[in-house]
C-alpha cells in the first residue's frame, strides 16, 4: 500500500467507498473481505446510515488482534443536517458511538450547505459553515478527530475556511475521475497540501439516479487500449489514473472479487503516455456525476458550490 500525509497522519491511497451500501449482511462480508485482502481505509458518513455496521465488523477485528487502531484510517462525515454550531459535538460523538471508537482519523463536512429535513427530504437552510469549522477545530483538541476537512466544497469557500482556521483542513473530498477530472480544484488543493480523495472514481456506473448520456469507463477505446497494454482491467486503469496524479480514492464495491481487483494496482503503473490520453478524456464539468441537483433549492442556494 502506498500512503500520502493526511495533516500528519498517515492516509492510504485505496480506501473503501460505502455509500449505497445500505445492506447490512453484504456489507459486513465486504468488510470482511476488504480488511482480509489489506484494505485499511475505510470511508462512511452519517448519512449513509451504515456507521453501525462499519463499526461492528471493525470492534471484531481490533478484538481479534488482527488489526491495530493505529492501522487503521476510519473516514465519516458531518451531515448536512448537523450542520450548525450547536449540534457539531454531538454529531461526532453519536458517530463515534456507532463506530464505537474514541476517535475518527477523519472527519469531513459533507457539504457546504445545511439541510433540513422536512417530510423526510432535504430542504436547504442558511448556513454558516465558518462558525461550525470552529467547533471542528474543538473536536481535534478533544481528541475526537485526528484531523478535519471539507467535502463538495469550492476554491473560494475552501479559502474562506483558510483564513480563519486554527487547524487548517488536511483533506478534500470531491468527484474525481476519468471524464471529469476537477482539474482547478484539484491543483489548487493540492498547492495549499490539502490531501484530494476522489469519489465517484467509476463514475458510480450503478447508481439507479445516474443522468443518462454520461461516458462510460467501460466502453471507451482509450481505456481499454491502456488496458489491454497492461493486460489490466479498466476499473484498474482508473485508480492508477488518480493515485499517479497524487491523489487517494475510495472505490465502493459489493463483491470480494472487485475488491480484489481494485486493490491489485500496485504492480504496475502507466507511463507519460498513457497519462496523456487519459488526461486527454476530460470532459470537464458536464461529465460531473454527482451535482446534487436532484435537491429542491439547491442550486440557487448562496453556498451551492458548482456554480458555473
Ligand atoms: N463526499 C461525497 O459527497 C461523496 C459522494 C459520492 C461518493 N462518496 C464516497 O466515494 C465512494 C466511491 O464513490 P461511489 O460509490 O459513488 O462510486 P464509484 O466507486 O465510482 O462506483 C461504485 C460502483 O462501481 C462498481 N464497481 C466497483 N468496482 C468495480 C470494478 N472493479 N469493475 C466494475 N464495477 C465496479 C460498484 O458495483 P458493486 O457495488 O455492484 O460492486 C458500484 O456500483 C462512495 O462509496 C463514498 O464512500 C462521497
Amino acid at each position: 500500500m502506498l500512503y500520502q500525509n493526511n495533516g500528519g497522519n498517515k492516509i492510504p491511497v485505496l480506501g473503501l467507498g460505502t455509500f449505497l451500501s445500505n445492506d447490512e449482511e453484504i456489507l459486513t462480508n465486504v468488510l470482511n473481505e476488504a480488511f482480509k485482502l489489506g484494505y485499511r481505509h475505510i470511508d462512511t458518513a452519517t448519512v449513509y446510515k451504515n456507521e453501525h455496521v462499519v463499526g461492528k465488523v471493525i470492534k471484531e477485528w481490533l478484538l481479534s488482534g488482527q488489526v491495530n487502531r493505529e492501522d487503521l484510517f476510519i473516514t465519516t462525515k458531518l451531515a448536512p443536517s448537523s450542520l450548525y454550531e450547536d449540534r457539531v459535538e454531538e454529531a461526532l460523538k453519536t458517530s463515534l458511538e456507532n463506530l464505537q471508537l474514541d476517535y475518527v482519523d477523519l472527519w469531513l463536512i459533507h457539504m457546504p450547505v445545511a439541510m433540513k429535513i422536512v417530510d423526510g427530504k432535504p430542504v436547504p437552510q442558511p448556513t454558516d459553515f465558518i462558525s461550525v469549522w470552529k467547533k471542528m477545530e474543538e473536536q481535534v483538541e478533544a481528541g475526537r478527530a485526528k484531523t478535519i476537512g471539507v467535502s463538495n466544497f469550492s476554491i473560494s469557500q475552501i479559502q474562506r475556511i483558510q483564513k480563519i482556521a486554527k487547524i487548517q483542513p488536511a483533506n478534500l473530498q470531491v468527484e474525481v475521475n476519468v471524464f471529469f477530472q476537477n482539474r482547478e480544484l484539484v491543483k489548487f488543493a493540492l498547492s495549499q497540501n490539502i490531501v484530494v480523495v476522489a469519489y465517484g472514481p467509476l463514475g458510480n456506473p450503478g447508481m439507479a439516479t445516474r443522468r443518462e448520456g454520461l461516458p462510460s469507463l467501460f466502453e471507451n477505446e482509450v481505456v481499454k487500449k491502456i488496458s489491454k497494454k497492461h493486460s489490466k482491467t479498466a476499473a484498474q486503469v482508473a485508480f492508477r489514473f488518480l493515485i499517479q496524479k497524487n491523489l487517494v480514492t475510495i472505490p465502493k464495491c459489493s463483491s470480494a472479487e472487485r475488491l480484489k481487483e481494485n486493490i491489485n494496482i500496485f504492480d504496475f503503473e502507466l507511463d507519460q503516455e498513457d497519462i496523456k490520453s487519459l488526461e486527454g478524456l476530460d470532459r470537464g464539468d458536464e461529465a460531473r456525476v454527482f451535482d446534487m441537483s436532484f435537491i429542491p433549492g439547491l442550486v440557487d442556494h448562496p453556498e451551492y458550490p458548482y456554480k458555473k
